[in-house]
C-alpha cells in the first residue's frame, strides 16, 4: 500500500498500482467481456431489428465508446482516488467545482443498480454449467431447451439459490482485494473464450443458416430503426465497454504514469467488439435453422447455444466448459461493478476492504431479488419500460450510463486545461488531437442528441 501525500504532484493510489501494462489491459478487458457481449449483445440486437441496430451500435462504440474510455482512464489516472473523490478533487483543481463529485456519486449507483441484476442473469450461468455437465441438453429438442429454460427461470428459488451463489463468489474476491489472482484468469479466459465462439461458430456455418444470420446481422434495414433503437444501441455500447460509471475511472486510478491510454483503450474496445460480433454470429443462424424468433429477448442465449452443443460430437464437454468461461466473464465484470461503491467506502468511511464489499454485496444482493421475481411472481407486474428487470436495465444502460459519459468527455475535454490532459494522453499529436475533437464534440453532441430525440 502506498501513501498519498496531498498536493504531491504525481500521485499515487491508496490501493496500490497494476505491476504492469498488461495487467492493466487485462483487468479492464475482464471488467469489459462479459454477460454484455454474448447474453446482452445477441438479445438486444435480436430485439431491435438486427443489421441498422448492429451498424449504429458499431458507430457508437468507436466515436463514442472510445473517446469515453479515454477520457474516464485520464481522469481516474491524474485523481489516483475513488471515482467520487477523484472527480470532486480535479473539479476543484481545474478551477471548476466540488460538484463534479456528483458525476462519481452517479456511477457508484449505476454500478449497484447493474450488479443486481447482472448477478441474476450470471447465477443463470452458473446453473447452466450443472444442466450441461449432467447431460440435459444431450440431444435436446428445441422444444425440450426452451421448456427446460422457462422452467427453470420460472421458478424464483432456483434462479434466488443461484443468484445468492454468484453474489457470494463476488464478494469473496472483491472483499480479498483481488486483482492479482484475477489477472491471471482473464489472460486464459478471454482467448478460450474466444475458441470456444469459433467452435459454435463453425457449429452454425454449418447449420446452412448462416447467411441469413449474416444477413440479420449486417443488412441494415433503416425503416426499423427507431430513436429507441438508436438509444438502445448508445447505451450497449456503454454497458459493453464498462463505461460512463466510474468502472474505469476507478482501474485508471492505479494505472502507472507511462502507459499509454490510447493504445491501451484501442486494445480493450477492440477485443470486446470481436468477442460480441463473433456471439452474435454464432447465435442468429442458430435462431434460424430453429426457428426461433430473434426478437426473444433475453433468454436468448440459453435457448439457442444448449441446443447447438447438445447435437454436436462432445457438446457436453464443450457446453459444460463453455458455460464455466461465461460465468467466469461475468464474474471479472462483477468485479468492476462494485469496485466505484468499494474504493468509495474504504475511503470515506475508513472501513476495511473486507467491511465494504459485504455491505455493499449484501444490499445488491438484496435489490437482486428484484429482478429474480421479475422472471416469475411478477413477470405480468409491469410499468413504464415493463418488469423490475427492463426498468432496472433501462434506467441503467439507456439513462444512467450516457448521461455519466456526457459528463465525463465534458468534464474531460472542456473542464480539464489542455496541459492536463495532454499530459496524461502522452502528445500533443494528431491522435490527441482526433481524441479532443471526440471528447469535446462529437461524443457529447452526439449522446445528447439522442437521449433528447429518444426520450421525448
Ligand atoms: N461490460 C460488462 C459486460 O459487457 O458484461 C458489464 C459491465 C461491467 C458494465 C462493469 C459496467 C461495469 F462497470
Amino acid at each position: 500500500m502506498l501513501s498519498n501525500p496531498a498536493g504531491d504532484e504525481k500521485r499515487t493510489s491508496l490501493h496500490g498500482h497494476w505491476s504492469s501494462r498488461m495487467a492493466f489491459i487485462l483487468a479492464v478487458t475482464g471488467s469489459a467481456v462479459g454477460l454484455g457481449n454474448i447474453w446482452k449483445f445477441p438479445y438486444i440486437a435480436g430485439q431491435n431489428g438486427g443489421g441498422a441496430f448492429v451498424l449504429v451500435y458499431l458507430v457508437c462504440v468507436i466515436v463514442i465508446g472510445m473517446p469515453v474510455m479515454m477520457s474516464e482512464i485520464l481522469i481516474g489516472r491524474r485523481g489516483r482516488r475513488n471515482p467520487i473523490a477523484t472527480m470532486e478533487l480535479l473539479g476543484k483543481e481545474e478551477g471548476s467545482s466540488g460538484n463534479w463529485r456528483l458525476v462519481g456519486s452517479m456511477g457508484v449507483l449505476a454500478g449497484i443498480l447493474i450488479l443486481s441484476y447482472y448477478s441474476v442473469i450470471a447465477g443463470w450461468t452458473l446453473a447452466y454449467v450443472l444442466k450441461s455437465a449432467t447431460g440435459v441438453f444431450a440431444g435436446a429438442s428445441a422444444e425440450a431447451v426452451g421448456a427446460e429454460f422457462g422452467g427453470f427461470v420460472g421458478n424464483w428459488k432456483a434462479i434466488g439459490f443461484y443468484h445468492t451463489l454468484f453474489m457470494a463468489l463476488a464478494i469473496f474476491v472483491v472483499a480479498r482485494g483481488v486483482e492479482r489472482g484475477l489477472e491471471q484468469a482473464v489472460r486464459f479466459m478471454v482467448p478460450a473464450l474466444l475458441v470456444l465462439m469459433l467452435v459454435l461458430l463453425g457449429y452454425s456455418i454449418s447449420s446452412g443458416y448462416f447467411g441469413q444470420g449474416v444477413a440479420f446481422m449486417f443488412t441494415p434495414d433503416f425503416d426499423k430503426l427507431t430513436w429507441d433503437s438508436v438509444l438502445a444501441a448508445l447505451g450497449q455500447a456503454f454497458f459493453t465497454l464498462s463505461i460512463g460509471m466510474g468502472a474505469i475511472m476507478a482501474y485508471g486510478a492505479y494505472l502507472p504514469e507511462e502507459t499509454s491510454i490510447t493504445g491501451a483503450s484501442a486494445a480493450v474496445v477492440t477485443a470486446d467488439t470481436a468477442i460480441a460480433i463473433l456471439a452474435g454470429l454464432a447465435i442468429f443462424p442458430l435462431v434460424f435453422a430453429n426457428g426461433l424468433d430473434p426478437a426473444d429477448g433475453p433468454g436468448l442465449v440459453f435457448q439457442t447455444l444448449p441446443l447447438a452443443f447438445g447435437q454436436m460430437p462432445g457438446g457436453v464437454f464443450f457446453s459444460t466448459i463453455f458455460f464455466v468461461l461465461l460465468a467466469f466473464a461475468a464474474w471479472t465484470s462483477a468485479i468492476g461493478l462494485m469496485e466505484p461503491a468499494v474504493a468509495w467506502i474504504v475511503e470515506h468511511y475508513n472501513r476495511t476492504r473486507a467491511q465494504a464489499t459485504v455491505f455493499i454485496g449484501v444490499l445488491i444482493w438484496a435489490i437482486g431479488f428484484g429482478t429474480v421475481l421479475s422472471f416469475n411472481v411478477l413477470a405480468d407486474t409491469t410499468f413504464l419500460a415493463g418488469t423490475v428487470f427492463d426498468n432496472i436495465d433501462y434506467l441503467t444502460s439507456n439513462i444512467m450510463l450516457p448521461l455519466g459519459g456526457l459528463l465525463i468527455t465534458i468534464f474531460a475535454g472542456w473542464v480539464m486545461c489542455r496541459n492536463s490532459t495532454s499530459d496524461e494522453l502522452g502528445s500533443a499529436g494528431s491522435l490527441y488531437k482526433a481524441w479532443r475533437l471526440l471528447a469535446r464534440f462529437v461524443a457529447p453532441i452526439g449522446i445528447l442528441f439522442v437521449l433528447i430525440n429518444a426520450v421525448t
